[in-house]
């Protein structure tokens, strides 16, 4: 049950070397006090410090962050998924293989639930040659979440993306069907239980949903297109088919982005969603939440949850992160606001809306969970996404609910207000 006196907090303000900052990239850094075992019950007393962070500061080149200091496990506040992307294998900020690898580790297995990678459960990454699979990176992300309590969330077995579709895929001449469901299957039967569930398919809707079909012309859907006029894509189909009769007890979820405020992304999403439920082989509609600070409102996730609830499916937030600077909203991309309090507490009202609005809409029974897509602010993918698709070069968006030192930030505090039941507020 939620219980709000399970947590307190204290607001700190921890000056942040650039030493610090490199410290917490890759450098050696302090360890968090240790973590109690997942079974236990209460809230945890011992908390992160940033103290020692900026304590370790030798350099006069500072810079700040804001943080709050909570006893709370954000975990322990919901009944369902509370979840994170991470980073593993040789990737920047793995978890595994970065030098701050432990400390991320310890922030996550306190926090988090469940994990989803952000890239290397992705199509190319398993299988990358027809008759290849490489499993080895995932097991140990799998092994690292079991044996800390978390369960893992897949992601994903059809996606379009040139870097992570399987070169063999391009210009496949054999049987697509026969393909798609090997493919589908020999991953989703390689792992036990510890994968509940599955992006099965991610971002099959066109950027441009109004226009021709309003399908997106992938590889895929060049492959396996409508069998009829009006009907969905022939793939979909074809891959949860496949993952229902791999596994029948894991959840399957249809995945995209900007299908809440967009009404054309909305539609293809629930016409996705409808044409599976009558095969019976989806659960749940994941919707990523790529957000800002002022779009989509409010009432636009409450509408598109509201009409997934309505479905009887589960509502999944997939890769949820509140960017504080929204460079598709201008001609030329806005400068990067200050950073200072006012920022940080806004995006804490926001964190919590969001919350607020996903437990007040969906029913206990269909929540698949909240995740969110990444740790730190400064590992985000947005930086990048902004530059490749603006131009915009931010040093940091600061989208997340950790800092750079893996201090907690008051976004944190905003989702654990509202899974206390707590009004949302800007003040920590
Ligand atoms: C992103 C990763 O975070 C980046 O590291 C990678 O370079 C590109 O993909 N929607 C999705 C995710 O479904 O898989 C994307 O992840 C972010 C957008």
């Amino acid at each position: 049950m939620f219980n709000s006196s399970d947590f307190s907090f204290r607001p700190i303000l921890a000056a942040v070397s650039v030493a610090a900052l490199l410290s917490a990239c890759g450098g050696s850094s302090s360890s968090p006090p240790p973590i109690p075992p997942k079974s236990s019950s209460s809230a945890s007393s011992s908390s992160v410090s940033s103290e020692a962070s900026s304590s370790s500061s030798s350099s006069s080149s500072s810079s700040e962050f804001i943080a709050v200091e909570t006893d709370i496990r954000l975990f322990e506040q919901a009944e369902f998924p509370i979840g994170v992307a991470v980073s593993a294998a040789n990737e920047p900020f793995s978890i595994f293989n970065n030098t701050d690898g432990s400390d991320r580790r310890d922030v996550i297995v306190r926090h988090f639930s469940e994990l989803t990678a952000g890239n290397i459960m992705k199509m190319s990454y398993l299988h990358p040659q027809e008759d290849t699979y490489t499993f080895g990176d995932a097991d140990e992300l799998v092994n690292f979440a079991k044996s800390n309590g978390m369960k893992v969330h897949g992601h994903a077995l059809v996606w379009h993306p040139n870097y992570q579709v399987p070169g063999f895929m391009n210009n496949y001449q054999g049987d697509w069907v026969a393909m798609l469901t090997e493919h589908v299957q020999t991953i989703v039967n390689h792992f036990d239980d510890t994968v509940v569930s599955w992006d099965v398919v991610n971002e099959a809707i066109s950027d441009s949903p109004n226009q021709g079909d309003g399908w997106r012309q992938s590889l895929f859907y060049n492959a396996l297109p409508p069998a009829v006029e009006g009907d969905i894509p022939e793939y979909i189909k074809v891959a949860f088919q496949a993952a229902r009769d791999a596994n029948p007890d894991i959840d399957l979820y249809y995945n995209d982005y900007d299908n809440t405020a967009n009404p054309g992304r909305l539609n293809k999403t629930l016409e996705i969603a409808e044409a599976l439920q009558a095969e019976g082989t989806i659960d749940g509609v994941g919707f990523q939440m790529h957000i800002y600070q002022t779009y989509p409102s409010i009432s636009n996730f409450e509408n598109a949850f509201q009409q997934v609830v309505d479905l009887g499916l589960k509502v999944k937030i997939t890769e949820l992160d509140i960017a504080v600077v929204n460079p598709y909203g201008s001609a030329t991309p806005p400068a990067l606001p200050e950073y200072n309090e006012t920022l940080m507490g806004n995006q804490k009202l926001r964190y919590c809306q969001v919350t607020e609005v996903y437990l007040d809409t969906v029913p206990e029974a269909q929540r698949g969970g909240i995740t969110v897509w990444g740790l730190a602010d400064n590992e985000s993918w947005l930086m990048n996404q902004f530059r490749n698709a603006t131009g915009a070069d931010y040093d940091d968006v600061w989208p997340l609910l950790f800092n750079a030192d893996l201090t907690e930030k008051p976004a944190l505090l905003g989702v654990a207000e509202a899974l206390a039941g707590e009004p949302c507020t800007t003040d920590f």
